[in-house]
């Protein structure tokens, strides 16, 4: 059996986290007091009863209405630090954050405040809890590629604490060819790369992920399983799949955890992690999630190993370092 203890226990890496989606409707509450913006909510319990989604699109409205309330690099900070400790108490010694840039630039929240805020958070999680993390710069797929380039730019002067790209927003609609220019000037800089592919979009998707943007990692992934070919190269290259099952259920990429792909992914010999997404929309961290598929799916203590072991030799540590936490 697989008891909390062992999953908690368990040393992991968490490796698709959307620190935006981190923000709690406690702290989203006292940022908009601190700050005087108003949110659309009398309280928490009317934040979590509009949480119920049906498609991606339905959440993503609601999750760049709440970063609103994120105004200066204290937020960030703040927003950061609550993560790191969460995500500490379930076992996380590693995490590799996306932040979504233009959520906040575009509102003229400049990109000073929000890395700072993050990089002083990510100081302060190494020290105060032995947690080692970093961060991936995340272009929104429904805005332009010139829009992506303009990102880009505006992180030079951090780009020495920036180790990864990455491409989320509404997928549909939004392919990664879309994109193929600005991750090759990002692969350029020496960034690595992943991207948001076969979550709600096509396995077509999946393949432009692989041989137009060159990803290091597929970001969800799970609808390769259509592709019978796609499945298979996905397992001969061993690519990383950061696998959300919360967040497959709450968007609806599932209609019941029961029916969660990720025994079906381990069995196919590929490579893929457990993840939260976004935990404070989605109903829970990364112990949650685990805890979710070793219920709905009975799996075994060695698949639980497995999928934390894949969460290190899967993250963009070098890997002389991940080898030194599997
Ligand atoms: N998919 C796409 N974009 C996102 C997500 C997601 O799961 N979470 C935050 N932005
Ligand atoms: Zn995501």
């Amino acid at each position: 059996t697989v008891t909390d203890d062992f999953i908690r226990g368990l040393p992991k890496a968490e490796l698709h986290l959307h620190i935006e989606g981190s923000l709690e409707p406690e702290l989203m509450f006292e940022l908009s007091k601190r700050n005087g913006i108003d949110i659309p909510y009398a309280s928490v319990e009317e934040v979590k009863a509009a949480y119920d989604f049906s498609r991606l699109q339905d959440f993503l409205d609601i999750y760049y209405a709440g970063a609103n309330v994120l105004q200066t690099r204290a937020d960030f900070h703040d927003m950061a630090m609550a993560y790191f400790r969460r995500a500490a108490a379930d076992g996380v010694i590693h995490a590799e954050l996306m932040f979504d840039p233009q959520t906040h630039t575009d509102r003229g929240i400049a990109f000073e405040e929000v890395i700072e805020g993050l990089l002083s958070a990510r100081k302060q999680a190494e020290e105060e809890l032995g947690m080692s993390s970093l961060l991936i710069l995340c272009f929104l797929r429904h805005l332009s590629e010139e829009a992506a380039f303009e990102t880009l730019k505006m992180a030079e002067p951090w780009i020495e604490h920036i180790t990864a790209v990455g491409l989320d927003s509404s997928e549909v609609g939004h392919p990664p060819i879309k994109f193929a220019q600005v991750f090759a000037a990002a692969k350029e800089k020496g960034l690595k790369i992943t991207a948001h592919a076969g979550e709600e979009g096509p396995p077509e998707y999946v393949w432009q992920a692989l041989d137009q943007l060159h990803v290091d990692r597929i970001d969800h992934g799970n609808r390769a399983l259509e592709d019978e070919k796609l499945t298979e190269r996905l397992g001969e290259e061993q690519m990383t799949l950061t696998v959300c099952p919360l967040s497959n259920l709450k968007l609806c990429v599932i209609d019941d955890i029961k029916d969660h792909p990720i025994d079906r992914m381990l069995e196919a010999g590929l490579k893929a992690t457990l993840n939260s997404d976004d935990p404070a929309y989605f109903g829970g961290y990364v112990g949650d999630n685990y805890r979710a598929v070793v219920d709905a799916r009975g799996l075994s203590r060695d698949d639980v190993i497995a999928l934390a072991r894949n969460s290190f030799t899967g993250s963009f540590l070098p890997a002389d370092k991940a080898a030194a936490l599997v």
